[in-house]
């Protein structure tokens, strides 16, 4: 399993308020470099199936019906540490409580609408990856 990738969206939010130059500057200037990335606007079908992890939630269908509610921007980042620093660079779920100067904390409303999304694990890094690339597309 490699340590060196996470997975990532722009949210429908950061999307729609014109952020996505400035978010992938801010994990461009945080030294990933973008190995694939993707405009597209998920099903509610895809995007439960994305969050499947979260079905016993509360905020599930809210989840669901938000993330298909408008494009997002999917990237496969690479850097050492990528997980642990990549979750530093967003801050917390949360954009209150998201430290100063976070992806979360300059571009993000609330915790529904937190502007990114960044993957907790290698394991699921690989698995998120894998479900919206299955290789480096050449066209
Ligand atoms: P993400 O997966 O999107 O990177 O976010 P995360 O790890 O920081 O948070 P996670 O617990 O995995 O939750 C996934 C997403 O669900 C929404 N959420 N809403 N209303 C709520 O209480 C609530 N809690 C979580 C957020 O959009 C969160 O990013
Ligand atoms: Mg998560």
């Amino acid at each position: 399993m490699r340590t060196d990738r996470t997975f990532t969206m722009i949210k429908p939010d950061g999307v729609a308020n014109g952020y996505i130059g400035a978010i992938l500057n801010k994990m461009i200037e945080g030294g990933f470099r973008i190995v694939a990335m993707k405009y597209l606007q998920l099903t509610p079908e895809r995007a439960g199936e994305f969050y499947a992890i979260h079905k016993e939630r509360p905020f599930y269908g809210e989840l669901v019906n938000y993330m298909s509610s408008g494009p997002i921007v999917a990237v496969i980042l690479e850097k050492e540490n990528a997980i642990e620093d990549f979750r530093t660079l967003i801050g917390a779920t949360d954009p209150a409580k998201a430290a100063p100067g976070t992806i979360r904390n300059l571009y993000a409303k609330d915790i529904s609408a937190n502007a990114v999304h960044g993957s907790d694990s290698d394991e699921n890094a690989a698995i998120e990856g894998d479900f919206f690339f299955s290789h480096l597309e050449r066209f």
